[in-house]
């Protein structure tokens, strides 16, 4: 019988290409997703990409009543959990926001689940758990160290699952430690979309490319890295939506809990990345170098082998993939739309 699975967020970025995984490897999905960070023309284009119409419940992840009312109408096997706010700078900014979207929205998916007898989730951590990490690659017995009230949502989220299940065995969770993702769908339909500025390198890098934005700051390049800039792990967001279907499947076949880092295991610079993207798009990226950004990490690089072992997971996408694919979205059809998601072309 087909399995039925809940995506919280499953209209953001990645969890509109994990969407497509799971669609693609046979399961029922159902996106819940309030668009607060989302074009809701992604809807349509899921649905181009997968030939069938998308079930969709507009609603607020703290919204506990419509949250019940999904439960009453679907019987739902697992749910993956992205909804969740992400920028690091608002978090410091509206604390209470954070807290609130991401730790009371997560305990009331939880009890709703569990009122319905559903009791597997998939969980998306951060490698911002890690804060300033001693080791580099960071295996997962890294200590927690949060570094902003976004990290301490992502800490405190792992921490209310992992004593869930320890008080509970019927639970089930995968939680898993994204490194940085980057790229956008082969189809190009869909891919990061950010309402914003945005505040992450890639889709920065992107912007100075298309030439939407004048230039790119380089914060800091007196790193002790290669180079002297910061070093990012980053994973085409193709691979970690395959991460998440291997997650679901191990939840729903041997019922294993498991705690993973998704990430190549390979770390690029700041430079690596400009050059990396101006291979892949063919146009300058005027750059300078100011001061560090308060809070960075020098170096992010996954210890990858446990995602291996636990789930088969191994990335398959390269560095130039990645920038390519990026560069597609940037550069195709959705660019027209307007950004309350009516598809102008
Ligand atoms: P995103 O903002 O594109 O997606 C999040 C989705 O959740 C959006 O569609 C948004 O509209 C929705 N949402 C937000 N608040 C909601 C609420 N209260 N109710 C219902 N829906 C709500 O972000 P993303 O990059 O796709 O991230 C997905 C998850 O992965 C998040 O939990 C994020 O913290 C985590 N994560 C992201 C990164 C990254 O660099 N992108 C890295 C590590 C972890
Ligand atoms: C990458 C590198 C910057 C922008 C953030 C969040 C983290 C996680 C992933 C969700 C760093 C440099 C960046 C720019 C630059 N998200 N940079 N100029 O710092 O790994 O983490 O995203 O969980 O929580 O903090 O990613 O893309 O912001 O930065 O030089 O304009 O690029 O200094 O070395 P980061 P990033």
């Amino acid at each position: 019988m087909t399995q039925r699975i809940l995506l919280t967020g499953g209209a953001g970025y990645i969890g509109s290409h994990t969407y497509v995984a799971l669609v693609e490897a046979g399961y029922d999905v159902t996106i819940l997703d309030n668009f607060q960070n989302a074009n809701r023309s992604v809807i349509a284009r899921l649905e181009d990409l997968t030939g069938q119409p998308v079930t969709l419940a507009e609603a607020d992840v703290r919204d506990a009543t419509t949250l019940a009312s999904l439960f009453a109408e679907h019987v739902f096997d697992a749910v993956v959990h992205f909804a969740a706010l992400k920028a690091v700078g608002e978090s410091v900014e509206r604390p209470l926001d954070y807290f609130d979207v991401n730790i009371s929205g997560l305990i009331n998916l939880l009890r709703v689940m569990d009122a319905a007898g559903c009791r597997k989730i998939v969980f998306s951590s951060s490698a911002t758990v890690y804060g300033v990490p001693d080791e580099t690659p960071t295996p997962e017995t890294a200590e927690f160290r949060a570094m902003n009230p976004y990290g301490q949502t992502k800490i405190s989220g792992e921490q209310i699952l992992n004593q869930l299940v320890a008080a509970d065995d019927r639970w089930q969770i995968g939680i898993l430690r994204y490194f940085n993702p980057a790229g956008a769908h082969e189809s190009h339909l869909i891919g990061e979309d950010p309402r914003d500025t945005p505040n992450n390198l890639m889709p920065f890098i992107a912007k100075v490319a298309a030439g939407e934005v004048e230039e790119l700051e380089v914060f800091g390049d007196d790193y002790d890295t290669q180079d002297g800039t910061g070093v990012r792990d980053y994973i085409h967001v193709d691979d970690l939506a395959r991460g998440h279907v291997l997650s679901v499947a191990a939840l729903l076949e041997d019922g294993q809990s498991h705690l993973v880092n998704l990430g190549t295991g390979e770390g690029h610079s700041v430079m690596e990345m400009i050059a990396a993207y101006k291979r892949a798009s063919n146009r300058d990226i005027p750059h300078r170098v100011v001061d560090r950004r308060a809070g960075d990490v020098p170096i992010y690089v996954a210890k990858a082998d446990k995602a291996e072992e636990v789930l088969g997971f191994r990335t398959e996408k390269t560095l130039d993939e990645m920038c390519a694919s990026s560069w597609a979205w940037i550069t195709g059809p959705h660019s027209q739309e307007d950004p309350d998601g009516e598809d102008n072309t």
